[in-house]
């Protein structure tokens, strides 16, 4: 089990991730962190995922994604952290074009891209901290690192308390959180979330978007996938609506 510092590291989560010196080009307009220029998806099978999507996010948006099931919310999320390819047009992410980025390469990328699922895809075996310190293992940090990141990441949603608890004995919206935590504790720069509320309440679901919210007052980049609308119009944030692959 890991062992946590008893008293709350005050390093929260980087307050600003995203704020380099690069970040705003010289005449103030913020830079790109996601370009997709006519991107079509044809999956193997035949099946369509995208016609033709051309979409750009800057650094610090926080935009939704919005559409009938099979409308291509999911697709386009895999094309951006690399879990599908293209069949034809870019898809750049951090100013790599995942056309081009294999292997290493590829992996290096998805260090930036904090990733929450519907599902939340918890280990098991593992406690809330051991799911959340997982990725930093697996990425070669040293123990003392792990431990300064993985209880501003617990703290962050709100889940201190249940550090050592298994995900079996958690709630909900508590799972979703510690995958939120994993997603973040290696503060990437951008989020993708694919229907991170889908399987919530609306009380937990709120609590979702409000740590999503927070994050991105830090200027971490956030992009939601939902078909939820009241939670669209409450969170208020910019749309994206995708129809039969195409965005409208
Ligand atoms: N791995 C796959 N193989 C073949 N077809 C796929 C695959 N994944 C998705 N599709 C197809 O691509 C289209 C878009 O699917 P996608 O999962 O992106 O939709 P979605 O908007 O996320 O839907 P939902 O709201 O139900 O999650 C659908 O027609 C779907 O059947
Ligand atoms: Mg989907």
């Amino acid at each position: 089990m890991l062992k946590l510092p008893t008293k709350p590291n005050s390093t929260l989560i980087n307050p600003s991730p995203n704020k380099t010196s690069d970040d705003n080009v010289p005449n103030g307009q913020k830079s790109v962190i996601v370009k997709l220029e006519n991107v079509r998806k044809t999956y193997t099978n035949g099946a369509v995922g995208l016609r033709d999507v051309s979409l750009e996010l800057y650094k610090g948006d926080f935009k939704f994604i919005t559409g009938h099931s099979g409308s291509g919310k999911s697709t386009l999320l895999k094309l951006l952290y690399g879990a599908e390819q293209a069949t034809d047009g870019d898809v750049i992410v951090n100013g790599f074009n995942l056309n081009n980025l294999k292997g290493n390469n590829l992996a290096m990328l998805r260090r930036k891209i904090g990733i929450v699922f519907q599902d939340y895809k918890l280990v098991p075996r593992r406690t809330v901290s051991e799911n959340v310190a997982f990725v930093l293992m697996a990425q070669g940090y040293t123990y003392k690192e792990i431990q300064r990141r993985v209880q501003p990441a617990l703290k962050m949603v709100g889940l201190i308390h249940k550090a050592d608890c298994f995900p079996e004995e958690l709630s909900g919206g508590e799972q979703q959180r510690t995958s939120i935590a994993r997603a973040i504790v290696n503060t990437p720069p951008l989020v993708l979330a694919d229907e991170p509320t889908g399987n919530l309440d609306p009380d937990n679901a709120w609590q979702v978007i409000k740590i999503l919210k927070k994050l991105n007052s830090f200027g971490v980049t956030v992009l939601l996938t939902t078909h939820d609308e009241q939670l669209v119009r409450a969170a208020n944030h910019p749309v994206l609506h995708l129809q039969n692959g195409y965005i409208v």
